[in-house]
Protein backbone atom coordinates (compact mmCIF):
# COMPACT_ATOMS: atom_id res chain seq x y z
CA UNK A 1 0.00 0.00 0.00
CA UNK A 2 1.77 3.26 -0.89
CA UNK A 3 2.45 5.88 1.48
CA UNK A 4 -0.65 8.76 1.95
CA UNK A 5 0.37 11.77 -0.10
CA UNK A 6 -2.67 13.41 0.54
CA UNK A 7 -5.68 13.22 2.71
CA UNK A 8 -8.95 14.14 1.29
CA UNK A 9 -11.67 12.22 3.65
CA UNK A 10 -12.04 15.14 5.90
CA UNK A 11 -11.60 19.04 7.19
CA UNK A 12 -11.38 17.67 10.40
CA UNK A 13 -8.34 15.29 10.05
CA UNK A 14 -6.47 18.66 10.63
CA UNK A 15 -3.89 18.74 13.03
CA UNK A 16 -3.10 21.39 15.70
CA UNK A 17 0.00 23.34 14.42
CA UNK A 18 2.89 24.06 16.42
CA UNK A 19 2.06 27.97 17.00
CA UNK A 20 -1.21 26.50 17.72
CA UNK A 21 -0.25 23.98 20.77
CA UNK A 22 1.63 26.61 21.89
CA UNK A 23 -1.26 29.17 22.60
CA UNK A 24 -2.70 25.84 23.91
CA UNK A 25 -0.13 25.28 26.67
CA UNK A 26 0.36 28.99 27.43
CA UNK A 27 -3.88 29.06 28.04
CA UNK A 28 -5.08 30.71 31.25
CA UNK A 29 -7.53 28.37 32.70
CA UNK A 30 -10.01 27.21 35.53
CA UNK A 31 -12.95 24.86 36.24
CA UNK A 32 -15.78 26.24 33.58
CA UNK A 33 -18.41 23.95 35.27
CA UNK A 34 -17.91 26.85 37.81
CA UNK A 35 -17.70 29.03 35.04
CA UNK A 36 -14.08 30.16 36.07
CA UNK A 37 -12.35 29.59 33.11
CA UNK A 38 -10.71 32.84 31.86
CA UNK A 39 -9.72 31.49 28.23
CA UNK A 40 -13.07 29.58 27.50
CA UNK A 41 -14.52 33.48 28.36
CA UNK A 42 -12.45 35.07 26.12
CA UNK A 43 -13.36 32.87 22.80
CA UNK A 44 -17.17 32.70 24.00
CA UNK A 45 -17.07 36.49 24.32
CA UNK A 46 -15.07 36.62 20.74
CA UNK A 47 -17.70 34.57 18.98
CA UNK A 48 -20.53 36.36 20.49
CA UNK A 49 -19.03 39.60 19.51
CA UNK A 50 -18.20 38.32 15.51
CA UNK A 51 -21.92 36.98 15.13
CA UNK A 52 -23.40 40.17 16.82
CA UNK A 53 -25.05 37.92 19.86
CA UNK A 54 -25.32 38.54 23.31
CA UNK A 55 -23.49 35.28 24.37
CA UNK A 56 -21.69 31.82 23.42
CA UNK A 57 -21.09 28.51 24.79
CA UNK A 58 -18.34 26.11 24.09
CA UNK A 59 -19.66 23.19 23.25
CA UNK A 60 -17.72 19.69 22.98
CA UNK A 61 -19.08 19.17 19.45
CA UNK A 62 -21.28 20.34 16.53
CA UNK A 63 -23.51 17.46 16.96
CA UNK A 64 -23.89 18.79 20.68
CA UNK A 65 -24.17 22.09 19.91
CA UNK A 66 -27.05 22.31 17.48
CA UNK A 67 -29.41 19.76 19.41
CA UNK A 68 -28.89 21.73 22.51
CA UNK A 69 -30.06 24.87 20.15
CA UNK A 70 -32.85 23.11 18.75
CA UNK A 71 -33.91 20.81 22.04
CA UNK A 72 -34.32 24.73 23.57
CA UNK A 73 -36.46 25.74 20.37
CA UNK A 74 -38.40 23.11 20.28
CA UNK A 75 -41.00 21.48 22.13
CA UNK A 76 -40.86 17.56 22.89
CA UNK A 77 -43.58 16.20 20.17
CA UNK A 78 -43.21 20.00 18.28
CA UNK A 79 -41.30 20.18 14.88
CA UNK A 80 -38.40 21.20 13.26
CA UNK A 81 -38.47 21.96 9.67
CA UNK A 82 -34.93 21.62 7.17
CA UNK A 83 -33.72 20.00 4.24
CA UNK A 84 -33.69 16.66 3.50
CA UNK A 85 -29.92 16.40 3.82
CA UNK A 86 -29.11 18.50 6.64
CA UNK A 87 -26.59 16.87 9.07
CA UNK A 88 -29.10 17.72 12.14
CA UNK A 89 -31.54 14.84 10.84
CA UNK A 90 -28.89 12.73 8.69
CA UNK A 91 -26.15 12.41 10.06
CA UNK A 92 -26.20 12.89 14.05
CA UNK A 93 -27.67 9.47 15.05
CA UNK A 94 -31.67 10.52 14.98
CA UNK A 95 -29.88 12.74 18.31
CA UNK A 96 -33.46 15.04 17.44
CA UNK A 97 -35.88 12.50 18.07
CA UNK A 98 -34.16 9.79 20.31
CA UNK A 99 -33.07 12.61 23.01
CA UNK A 100 -34.93 15.94 21.77
CA UNK A 101 -38.65 14.36 21.33
CA UNK A 102 -38.40 16.73 18.23
CA UNK A 103 -40.57 15.48 15.09
CA UNK A 104 -38.95 16.42 11.78
CA UNK A 105 -40.27 17.24 8.53
CA UNK A 106 -37.98 17.80 5.60
CA UNK A 107 -37.86 19.84 2.50
CA UNK A 108 -36.16 18.45 -0.89
CA UNK A 109 -32.55 19.33 -0.75
CA UNK A 110 -31.37 22.51 -2.42
CA UNK A 111 -28.71 25.25 -0.89
CA UNK A 112 -27.98 28.08 -3.53
CA UNK A 113 -31.07 27.22 -5.22
CA UNK A 114 -33.21 26.89 -2.21
CA UNK A 115 -36.61 28.86 -2.44
CA UNK A 116 -38.08 29.95 0.36
CA UNK A 117 -41.82 29.93 -0.47
CA UNK A 118 -41.10 25.93 -0.20
CA UNK A 119 -40.42 26.35 3.87
CA UNK A 120 -42.77 28.84 4.19
CA UNK A 121 -45.66 26.49 2.66
CA UNK A 122 -44.66 23.88 5.30
CA UNK A 123 -45.27 25.92 8.72
CA UNK A 124 -47.69 24.40 10.48
CA UNK A 125 -49.61 26.28 13.32
CA UNK A 126 -50.67 25.02 16.56
CA UNK A 127 -54.06 23.00 16.38
CA UNK A 128 -55.85 20.05 18.40
CA UNK A 129 -54.30 17.57 16.35
CA UNK A 130 -51.51 19.48 14.86
CA UNK A 131 -47.91 19.19 15.42
CA UNK A 132 -46.82 22.85 15.16
CA UNK A 133 -43.54 24.20 13.47
CA UNK A 134 -41.34 25.69 16.15
CA UNK A 135 -37.87 26.17 14.09
CA UNK A 136 -36.31 26.48 11.01
CA UNK A 137 -33.08 24.85 10.48
CA UNK A 138 -30.96 25.49 7.77
CA UNK A 139 -26.71 24.74 6.91
CA UNK A 140 -24.34 26.97 6.01
CA UNK A 141 -22.41 26.12 4.30
CA UNK A 142 -24.12 22.94 3.29
CA UNK A 143 -21.76 19.85 3.61
CA UNK A 144 -23.78 16.89 1.90
CA UNK A 145 -24.40 19.57 -1.35
CA UNK A 146 -20.78 20.07 -1.83
CA UNK A 147 -20.18 22.82 0.50
CA UNK A 148 -23.08 24.74 -1.54
CA UNK A 149 -23.23 28.54 -0.15
CA UNK A 150 -27.23 29.86 0.33
CA UNK A 151 -27.29 33.48 -0.75
CA UNK A 152 -27.79 35.78 1.49
CA UNK A 153 -31.22 37.19 0.09
CA UNK A 154 -32.37 33.55 0.72
CA UNK A 155 -31.39 33.74 4.13
CA UNK A 156 -33.06 37.06 4.27
CA UNK A 157 -36.57 35.87 3.14
CA UNK A 158 -36.46 32.54 5.59
CA UNK A 159 -35.83 35.45 8.68
CA UNK A 160 -38.66 37.49 7.35
CA UNK A 161 -41.07 34.28 7.09
CA UNK A 162 -39.84 33.07 10.46
CA UNK A 163 -40.96 36.39 11.63
CA UNK A 164 -44.35 36.28 10.15
CA UNK A 165 -44.86 32.70 11.32
CA UNK A 166 -43.60 33.15 14.93
CA UNK A 167 -41.04 30.25 14.48
CA UNK A 168 -37.10 29.91 15.54
CA UNK A 169 -34.26 30.32 12.89
CA UNK A 170 -31.13 27.89 13.27
CA UNK A 171 -28.36 27.69 11.66
CA UNK A 172 -26.27 24.76 11.80
CA UNK A 173 -23.12 27.06 10.71
CA UNK A 174 -20.47 24.18 11.22
CA UNK A 175 -18.63 25.95 8.35
CA UNK A 176 -20.18 29.52 8.03
CA UNK A 177 -16.49 30.74 7.89
CA UNK A 178 -16.28 28.65 4.67
CA UNK A 179 -19.54 31.00 3.63
CA UNK A 180 -18.27 34.34 4.65
CA UNK A 181 -15.01 33.93 2.68
CA UNK A 182 -17.07 32.80 -0.18
CA UNK A 183 -19.33 35.50 -0.38
CA UNK A 184 -17.62 38.02 1.17
CA UNK A 185 -20.71 38.24 3.77
CA UNK A 186 -19.60 39.48 7.42
CA UNK A 187 -20.12 36.86 9.94
CA UNK A 188 -22.30 39.95 11.64
CA UNK A 189 -24.72 39.75 9.11
CA UNK A 190 -25.68 36.40 9.07
CA UNK A 191 -25.33 36.10 12.61
CA UNK A 192 -28.23 38.99 12.73
CA UNK A 193 -30.19 37.00 10.88
CA UNK A 194 -30.68 33.57 12.77
CA UNK A 195 -32.24 33.40 16.81
CA UNK A 196 -29.29 30.45 16.99
CA UNK A 197 -26.13 29.43 15.67
CA UNK A 198 -23.85 26.52 15.62
CA UNK A 199 -20.13 27.30 14.55
CA UNK A 200 -17.58 24.65 14.59
CA UNK A 201 -13.82 25.13 15.02
CA UNK A 202 -12.50 21.69 13.84
CA UNK A 203 -13.56 22.04 10.41
CA UNK A 204 -11.14 23.88 8.50
CA UNK A 205 -9.92 25.99 10.93
CA UNK A 206 -7.61 23.44 12.80
CA UNK A 207 -8.67 23.24 16.10
CA UNK A 208 -8.68 19.86 17.55
CA UNK A 209 -11.91 20.22 19.19
CA UNK A 210 -14.84 22.55 19.93
CA UNK A 211 -17.89 24.38 18.82
CA UNK A 212 -20.34 27.05 20.51
CA UNK A 213 -23.71 27.89 20.34
CA UNK A 214 -24.46 31.24 19.48
CA UNK A 215 -27.89 33.24 20.86
CA UNK A 216 -29.57 35.59 23.25
CA UNK A 217 -27.81 35.65 26.82
CA UNK A 218 -31.21 33.90 28.37
CA UNK A 219 -30.59 31.34 25.47
CA UNK A 220 -27.22 30.61 26.50
CA UNK A 221 -27.84 30.08 30.29
CA UNK A 222 -30.46 27.54 29.55
CA UNK A 223 -28.15 25.80 27.02
CA UNK A 224 -25.18 25.82 29.25
CA UNK A 225 -28.04 23.62 31.81
CA UNK A 226 -28.73 21.46 28.75
CA UNK A 227 -25.16 20.89 28.05
CA UNK A 228 -24.29 19.72 31.40
CA UNK A 229 -27.56 17.49 31.85
CA UNK A 230 -25.87 16.02 28.48
CA UNK A 231 -22.85 15.53 29.64
CA UNK A 232 -21.17 18.42 27.79
CA UNK A 233 -19.79 20.01 30.60
CA UNK A 234 -16.01 20.49 30.92
CA UNK A 235 -13.44 21.68 33.18
CA UNK A 236 -10.19 23.04 32.02
CA UNK A 237 -11.33 23.48 28.74
CA UNK A 238 -9.21 26.98 28.23
CA UNK A 239 -6.73 24.68 26.92
CA UNK A 240 -9.27 23.65 24.16
CA UNK A 241 -10.18 27.30 24.05
CA UNK A 242 -7.21 28.71 23.37
CA UNK A 243 -6.76 26.76 20.07
CA UNK A 244 -10.22 28.01 19.12
CA UNK A 245 -9.06 31.72 19.27
CA UNK A 246 -5.70 30.77 17.86
CA UNK A 247 -7.52 29.38 14.85
CA UNK A 248 -10.03 32.41 14.05
CA UNK A 249 -7.27 35.16 14.91
CA UNK A 250 -5.66 32.70 11.93
CA UNK A 251 -7.24 30.48 9.77
CA UNK A 252 -10.14 32.17 8.44
CA UNK A 253 -8.89 34.41 5.21
CA UNK A 254 -6.87 31.31 4.63
CA UNK A 255 -9.84 29.04 3.48
CA UNK A 256 -9.75 30.75 -0.01
CA UNK A 257 -6.57 29.01 -0.74
CA UNK A 258 -8.94 25.98 0.28
CA UNK A 259 -11.73 26.79 -1.69
CA UNK A 260 -9.07 27.65 -4.46
CA UNK A 261 -7.62 24.14 -4.39
CA UNK A 262 -11.29 22.30 -4.85
CA UNK A 263 -11.78 24.25 -7.54
CA UNK A 264 -8.83 22.91 -9.21
CA UNK A 265 -9.50 19.26 -8.49
CA UNK A 266 -12.85 20.23 -9.84
CA UNK A 267 -11.56 21.63 -13.19
CA UNK A 268 -9.16 18.67 -13.45
CA UNK A 269 -12.34 16.01 -13.07
CA UNK A 270 -14.64 17.90 -15.21
CA UNK A 271 -13.56 16.67 -18.46
CA UNK A 272 -14.99 13.24 -17.05
CA UNK A 273 -18.40 14.18 -16.35
CA UNK A 274 -18.30 13.71 -12.66
CA UNK A 275 -18.32 17.22 -11.10
CA UNK A 276 -19.30 20.60 -12.85
CA UNK A 277 -16.47 23.35 -11.39
CA UNK A 278 -19.25 25.78 -11.30
CA UNK A 279 -21.00 24.54 -8.23
CA UNK A 280 -18.07 24.27 -6.22
CA UNK A 281 -18.05 27.73 -3.86
CA UNK A 282 -16.05 26.17 -1.00
CA UNK A 283 -14.01 23.25 0.13
CA UNK A 284 -15.88 20.03 -0.74
CA UNK A 285 -15.99 18.43 -3.90
CA UNK A 286 -18.47 15.66 -4.78
CA UNK A 287 -17.87 13.50 -7.54
CA UNK A 288 -20.92 11.63 -9.23
CA UNK A 289 -19.84 8.79 -10.61
CA UNK A 290 -23.30 7.66 -12.23
CA UNK A 291 -21.88 7.73 -15.70
CA UNK A 292 -18.19 6.66 -15.04
CA UNK A 293 -16.32 3.45 -15.18
CA UNK A 294 -15.62 2.54 -11.76
CA UNK A 295 -17.92 2.83 -8.95
CA UNK A 296 -17.17 4.37 -5.42
CA UNK A 297 -15.67 1.91 -3.91
CA UNK A 298 -13.33 1.02 -6.48
CA UNK A 299 -12.33 4.46 -7.47
CA UNK A 300 -11.43 5.10 -3.40
CA UNK A 301 -9.30 1.49 -3.65
CA UNK A 302 -7.16 2.64 -6.83
CA UNK A 303 -6.96 6.35 -5.38
CA UNK A 304 -5.31 4.69 -2.36
CA UNK A 305 -3.20 2.56 -4.10
CA UNK A 306 -1.55 6.28 -5.25
CA UNK A 307 -1.47 7.45 -2.00
CA UNK A 308 -4.91 9.28 -2.10
CA UNK A 309 -7.66 9.00 0.52
CA UNK A 310 -11.14 9.83 -0.62
CA UNK A 311 -14.60 9.36 1.31
CA UNK A 312 -17.16 6.96 -0.25
CA UNK A 313 -20.52 8.17 0.53
CA UNK A 314 -22.42 6.17 -1.49
CA UNK A 315 -22.32 3.46 -4.45
CA UNK A 316 -21.80 6.33 -6.96
CA UNK A 317 -21.14 9.39 -5.10
CA UNK A 318 -17.47 10.05 -3.96
CA UNK A 319 -16.48 13.09 -1.47
CA UNK A 320 -13.09 15.37 -1.47
CA UNK A 321 -12.40 17.98 1.07
CA UNK A 322 -9.73 20.62 1.10
CA UNK A 323 -8.45 21.74 4.30
CA UNK A 324 -5.35 23.64 5.78
CA UNK A 325 -3.05 20.48 6.47
CA UNK A 326 -2.61 19.97 2.40
CA UNK A 327 0.44 20.70 0.35
CA UNK A 328 0.70 22.14 -2.62
CA UNK A 329 2.75 18.95 -4.16
CA UNK A 330 -0.17 16.61 -2.25
CA UNK A 331 -2.65 18.83 -4.63
CA UNK A 332 -0.70 18.66 -7.54
CA UNK A 333 -0.62 15.02 -7.25
CA UNK A 334 -4.04 14.39 -6.92
CA UNK A 335 -4.87 16.82 -9.93
CA UNK A 336 -2.48 14.46 -12.18
CA UNK A 337 -3.56 10.98 -10.72
CA UNK A 338 -7.33 11.15 -10.27
CA UNK A 339 -8.08 11.69 -13.66
CA UNK A 340 -6.53 8.88 -15.10
CA UNK A 341 -8.63 6.36 -12.51
CA UNK A 342 -11.47 7.75 -14.31
C1 LIG B 1 -22.68 20.68 8.67
C2 LIG B 1 -22.25 19.96 9.90
N1 LIG B 1 -22.90 20.17 11.04
C3 LIG B 1 -22.56 19.54 12.18
C4 LIG B 1 -21.50 18.66 12.22
C5 LIG B 1 -21.22 17.92 13.49
O1 LIG B 1 -20.00 18.19 14.05
P1 LIG B 1 -19.29 17.13 15.04
O2 LIG B 1 -18.71 16.08 14.20
O3 LIG B 1 -18.28 18.00 15.75
O4 LIG B 1 -20.34 16.62 15.97
C6 LIG B 1 -20.78 18.41 11.05
C7 LIG B 1 -19.66 17.44 11.04
O5 LIG B 1 -18.95 17.26 10.08
C8 LIG B 1 -21.17 19.06 9.86
O6 LIG B 1 -20.53 18.83 8.68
Amino acid sequence: MADVVVDFRSDTLTRPSPAMREAMAAAEVGDDVFDEDPTLHELQEHVAGLFGHEAALFAPSGTMANQIALQLAVPRGEELLCDAAAHVVTDEIGAAAALGGVSTRTWPSAAADLDPATVADMIRPDGFVAVPTRAIAVEQTHNRLGGAVIPLATLRSLRTIADEAGVHLHCDGARIWHAHVADGVALSDYGRLFDSLSVCLSKGLGAPVGSLIVGSAANIAAARKLRKRLGGGMRQAGILAAAGLYALRHNIPRLAEDHARAHRLAEALAPHGVVDPARIRTNIVPLDLTGAAVDGPAFAAAAREQGILVSVLGRRLVRLVTHLDQTEDGIDHAVKVLPTLL
